[in-house]
């Protein structure tokens, strides 16, 4: 049976560690993989660690560390150290991880550097700042060290896609928190041995307050002015605190003097007592900002940005930042505007998916290859190969043609050439995606002298030649004296339609683009061609030729092309057909052509990163709320 290695070590993680013990313990025999559990020992007081496992019956740990508390260089190294030689002793099939703790990035780097597979559940999540923010860092590490992340809201399965994690290696199960909450609000009431009136407050009549991020209260400065605006508060405020938050008080020699209360920090189903029986909440803590919700208490974040972000977005917490009269007015007045929105943390099943995620993925016969491209697994990658298709290879093949006489004309004049017995080259330019790489070609063509036929689309959601920035590269292009044809692109019109019909659309796609350029179409090349395109029939782009007919493709003419970004049958100047003498019709797409040597798979990459930043920078110009960042200067461009 597999087994799965969990690190636990501060409050947080027995929570989440107590959803997994009691899944597994349901599912006994038939549990898909064996949990041993290490305790590193970051949390030690009895209210902060061990009445979890009391609690929430969870077995205890198999090891502990005892790590304590300490800088967090003793603290991840002292953890990493204790778990190599537990990791050596165990010889675990996977390490899981909870969350963003000092203890989580010991046990994410650990598995890296033993090569076990890392699991991080409650992934994903984001503040985007660094400042102050251990957690952060954390969790950005442990994201990324991971092979299976899972997520418990599809925010943060949004932002690792964003970041470029492959969607298999990512897995929305929801807040395992949640299904705590569920279950715990069926039973506190019996279960808790403290409720509001053992700590002096009635049910409803009080606010329940927690405080333990770094960022409030790593000077006093910044959290004093919280305390005190909580003390004002018009209701009294239960304060279960933290050691950390203690200390520093006591340090400044503050204490509370007219509504706040300190109390020690409390059991699961204590804690839950006092949340559901209170009125508004307190809290920088990103596991009762979620309670808080769940609970449908109006939450108050002495935060500038939270995580949990959706639900600020929902109306039901606000983040005030440190404006001490904010909090103070939001703790007496605060009402949520909107009614509670349903589903964002899942459906209280999040500990099942969570196992059967897991299951599935420490019961793969190969796992822990370290696949990390988001495009696939190593053997889909790309493989690096040199290419031709430079620039300046470009140059190369059109004064290699005209050296040996090529002509370079239109498609309409090859029949004039072959009743002359003139040699020509037919350079067809199919334009799929990029407009740019067209001009870009078209400008060493004007300075090598080559005339070629640009085939534009008009249906494609790739560029638009009716748009200001389209005509004006088109109309570059045909100043540098090409011609211009339509490419028709048969896949974006119904499979139905007969070759009259194909013809007729063709036509009005031809005559939109000649009305619109003032020149004339005088040919055809089809995209996506149907297969019975591909036969050459010249009733399907009538009155126009198209590039399939055999009179472009066979005899004395030979075809050759870098489609897919290769020679299909070689360079053109290494052909037979030009040693041979022959006519020839290269198409050639200039997407491929580079000033450095660049792989077709790199070429697209580096094309669709483009048409994303163009995407977002014109949704930036027409709409404010997305003008953040590069895109607030970027955007009005
Ligand atoms: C840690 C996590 C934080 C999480 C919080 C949950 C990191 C970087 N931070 O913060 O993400 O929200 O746990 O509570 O891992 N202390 C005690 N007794 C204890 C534990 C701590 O007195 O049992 C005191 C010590 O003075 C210690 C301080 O609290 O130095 C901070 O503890 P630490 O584990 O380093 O960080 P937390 O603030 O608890
Ligand atoms: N908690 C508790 N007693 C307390 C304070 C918190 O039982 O006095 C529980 C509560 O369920 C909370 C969880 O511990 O969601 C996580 O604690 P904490 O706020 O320390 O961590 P964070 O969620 O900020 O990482």
């Amino acid at each position: 049976m597999p087994k799965v290695l969990t690190v636990v070590g501060a409050r947080p993680q027995f929570v989440k560690a107590g959803v997994l013990a009691k899944v597994l313990a349901q599912l006994g025999d038939a549990a898909p993989f064996e949990e041993v559990m290490v305790h590193t020992g970051q949390h030690y007081d009895a209210n902060m660690s061990d009445v979890f496992f009391q609690d929430l019956g969870i077995p205890a740990p198999k090891h502990a560390l005892g790590v304590g508390s300490g800088t967090s260089g003793y603290q991840v190294g002292k953890i990493m150290e204790g778990l190599q030689e537990i990791v050596g002793a165990e010889k675990p099939t996977a390490i899981l991880g909870y969350g963003d703790t000092n203890s989580t990035l010991a046990a994410a780097l650990t598995a890296t550097h033993l090569n076990i597979p890392f699991i991080h559940l409650e992934s994903g999540e984001r503040v985007f700042r660094r400042f102050e923010v251990p957690e952060e860092i954390n969790r950005v590490i442990a994201d990324n060290a991971a092979h299976l992340c899972l997520t418990s809201t599809r925010r943060a399965q949004r932002y690792l896609m964003r970041e470029g994690f492959h969607p298999d290696r990512v897995r929305f199960v929801g807040d395992t928190m949640y299904d705590l909450f569920l279950q715990g609000k069926a039973v506190y009431r019996d279960r808790a041995t403290m409720h509001p009136a053992d700590f002096g407050v009635e049910e409803g009549g009080y606010h329940l307050a927690t405080i333990h991020r770094a960022q409030n209260t790593t000077s006093p400065a910044v959290l004093l002015p919280i305390l005190e605006a909580m003390d004002r508060s018009d209701l009294p405020v239960l304060f279960p605190i933290h050691p950390r938050t203690r200390k520093v008080a006591e340090e400044a020699g503050w204490t509370p003097k007219q509504s706040l209360k300190f109390i020690d920090p409390l059991g699961y189903y204590e804690f839950l007592s006092v949340l559901l029986g209170c009125v508004r909440v307190v809290t920088d803590s990103g596991g009762v900002t979620r309670e808080s919700f769940f609970a449908l208490k109006p939450c108050i974040i002495p935060m500038e940005n939270s995580w949990w972000v959706e639900i600020v977005e929902s109306g039901w917490a606000v983040e005030v930042g440190t404006d001490a009269d904010v909090l103070g007015d939001a703790l007496n007045s605060f009402v949520p505007a909107n009614p509670a929105p349903v589903g964002l943390f899942g459906d209280g099943e999040s500990g099942q998916r969570m196992v059967e995620e897991i299951g599935k993925f420490v019961g793969q016969e190969s796992i822990g290859d370290g696949r990390w491209h988001r495009m696939g697994s190593l053997p889909e990658l790309p493989v690096a190969a040199s290419t031709t298709l430079t620039n300046t290879r470009y140059r190369e093949i059109l004064r290699g043609l005209k050296s040996d006489g090529y002509e370079f004309v239109a498609f309409p004049d090859l029949e004039a050439a072959r009743s002359q017995s003139r040699k020509v080259a037919l350079m067809r330019h199919d334009i799929d995606f990029d407009l740019g790489a067209a001009l870009q070609m078209a400008l060493i063509e004007k300075e090598e002298g080559v005339h070629a036929t640009y085939f534009l689309m008009v249906r494609t959601d790739h560029y638009n030649v009716f748009s200001e920035n389209g005509a004006s590269m088109v109309r570059q292009i045909l100043d540098a004296g090409h011609s211009l044809a339509l490419h028709f692109d048969c896949a974006s019109y119904p499979l139905s339609m007969s070759r009259e019909e194909l013809a007729e659309a063709c036509d009005r796609e031809a005559k939109m683009l000649e009305s619109w350029l003032s020149r004339p179409v005088e040919v055809v090349s089809y995209h996506r061609p149907a297969a019975d395109v591909l036969t050459g029939d010249p009733a399907f782009s009538a009155p126009r030729p198209h590039t399939y007919m055999k009179t472009f493709t066979e005899g004395d003419i030979a075809y050759m092309s870098d489609s897919r970004g290769v020679w299909a049958k070689g360079d053109p100047l290494d052909s037979v057909a030009r040693q041979e003498g022959k006519h020839l019709h290269i198409l050639v797409h200039p997407i491929w052509w580079q000033d450095i040597a660049t792989s077709p798979f790199e070429v697209l990459q580096q094309y669709a990163d483009r048409k994303s930043e163009t995407l977002a920078r014109s949704m930036a110009a027409n709409c404010k709320v997305y003008q953040v960042g590069w895109l607030a200067s970027e955007g009005s461009k």
